[in-house]
């Protein structure tokens, strides 16, 4: 396995293009199974994950090309004839149970593999079954798969969900879609990702409103038609690389960044002593003098601080000065950066969902364990400005979610290179 070896100490500067959301692009690339016509997705991130969905898509009879070394992803589920998302590919990407509604809308029926645990949580699925039985279907679980059928097709309906889930909310999207009828979907997740899909999703004809509040209205149609459709750019490598500057010092331009996608995340780094402005091309980062300042952070559903930056704001708030409380109230378990942290001297306590960060002058290099996507990358932050070298092995985790992270930080200037695994 592949590590990542960075040597602290470099200022930063220069600029960072930020690519298209892994967390749109894994949603979208499931709705072309809504249509028989082609779906094409430009602007698309070059990542293991979607390397992960296209075989799961291939799996079930549709094509899926990728172009222009990855950015461009033309699909087809005109030859779709399968139903069935085994967990072999499942239990590695939780994301495949994005299939399930469009495979229920389409075909009325669909076997998908419970994802089982992951390092962040046991994620189970009751608000996805809860919202698809309210559109019809019936789910019942056997040996660890999901086998669901509307063999009456789906109703559109009241759909009220428990939580603001991300993927519940994009599956009951996408079934409602081809429902017959009008579906409310009531405390919506209003994440970007969602916004992005709805856009799509109105190209190939959806009828559609509501999307980024938390009720969404579907008038289903009887059929969708095909689109070309640009993924939004990724609100979490954008905040991962805004932190960058941050930690090591020096100044960073995101290109592509936007503000309307990390307001929760910019005013932080505000309240922190970060200087954060918008230029024609992205969002500009400056550590304005010397150590940021402590900030407290609670994970929220969008519009909130978003849980996917957590890792990476601990890691810069292990040398803030002053003492910060960061509270994950979306995982049970997102805190396993914390002793990683700790073994490059950061002084953080963790009980249960609150992690107290004492912020200390300087950090040293260790040899660290990635445990999941979003930890992993906030080791390497941390490495940037740690005395001496930081070895991060198990990056297999990063690839998931970061195209070329070493690439893209030795460009403004880190030390830092990627070491074959054995
Ligand atoms: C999406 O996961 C993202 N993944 C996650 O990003 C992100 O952390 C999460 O949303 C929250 O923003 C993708 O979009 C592919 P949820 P998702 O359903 O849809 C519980 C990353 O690093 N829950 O909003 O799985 C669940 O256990 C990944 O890119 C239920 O209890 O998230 C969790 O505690 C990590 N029952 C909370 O809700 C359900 O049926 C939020 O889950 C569904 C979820």
């Amino acid at each position: 396995m592949d590590s990542i070896v960075v040597t602290g100490g470099r200022e930063l500067s220069g600029q960072i293009h930020i690519a298209g959301a892994k967390n749109a692009a894994l949603t979208l690339m499931p709705a072309t199974l809504l249509s028989e016509e082609p779906l094409t997705l430009t602007n698309a991130p070059r990542l293991s994950d979607i390397k992960t969905m296209t075989l799961l898509l291939q799996s079930l009879g549709a094509e899926v090309t990728s172009m222009q070394g990855g950015k461009v992803l033309a699909m087809s589920s005109h030859g779709l004839n399968g139903d069935r998302a085994d967990y072999e590919i499942v239990r590695k990407m939780r994301a495949s149970n994005l299939v399930l509604g469009p495979l229920l809308a389409r075909h009325g029926q669909a076997v998908v593999s419970l994802p089982g645990g992951c390092a962040i949580g046991a994620r189970p699925m009751d608000i996805h079954i809860h919202a698809l039985e309210a559109l019809g279907a019936q789910i019942e679980l056997k040996e660890g798969y999901l086998h669901a059928v509307a063999p009456s097709g789906l109703k559109g309906a009241r759909v009220p969900l428990r939580f603001a889930s991300v993927g519940a909310t994009e599956n009951t999207l996408m079934a409602a879609a081809l429902a017959k009828g009008t579906t409310i979907i009531e405390n919506a997740a209003r994440e970007p990702e969602i916004v992005d899909l709805a856009t799509c999703l109105r190209k190939m004809g959806a009828q559609i409103e509501g999307d980024g509040t938390s009720t969404i209205t579907i008038q289903g149609v009887d059929r969708l038609h095909g689109a070309t459709h640009p993924v939004v750019i990724d609100r979490i490598e954008l905040g991962t690389y805004m932190l960058a500057p941050v930690i090591a010092g020096g100044e960073v331009e995101c290109v592509g960044g936007r503000m309307d996608l990390v307001t929760a995340f910019a005013e932080r780094l505000a309240q922190a002593g970060v200087e954060v402005t918008e230029t024609p091309v992205g969002l500009k980062v400056r550590r304005a003098n010397g150590r940021p300042h402590a900030v407290d952070v609670v994970t929220e559903p969008f519009p909130g601080f978003p849980t996917d930056l957590q890792a990476q704001m601990m890691a810069m708030l292990c040398t803030a000065e002053g003492t910060s409380v960061l509270e994950e109230k979306i995982f049970e378990n997102r805190f396993m950066h914390a002793p990683e942290l700790i073994r490059m001297g950061a002084d953080i306590e963790v009980h249960g969902g609150t992690a107290t960060v004492h912020g200390v002058a300087r950090m040293k290099g260790a040899p660290v364990m990635a445990t999941d996507l979003r930890a992993s990358v906030s080791l390497i932050l941390a490495g940037l400005a740690a005395e001496g070298t930081t070895q991060v092995n198990r990056v297999y985790h990063l690839d998931r979610g970061y195209e070329h992270v070493e690439d893209k930080l030795r460009a403004v200037g880190a030390d830092i290179e990627r070491v074959p695994g054995s």
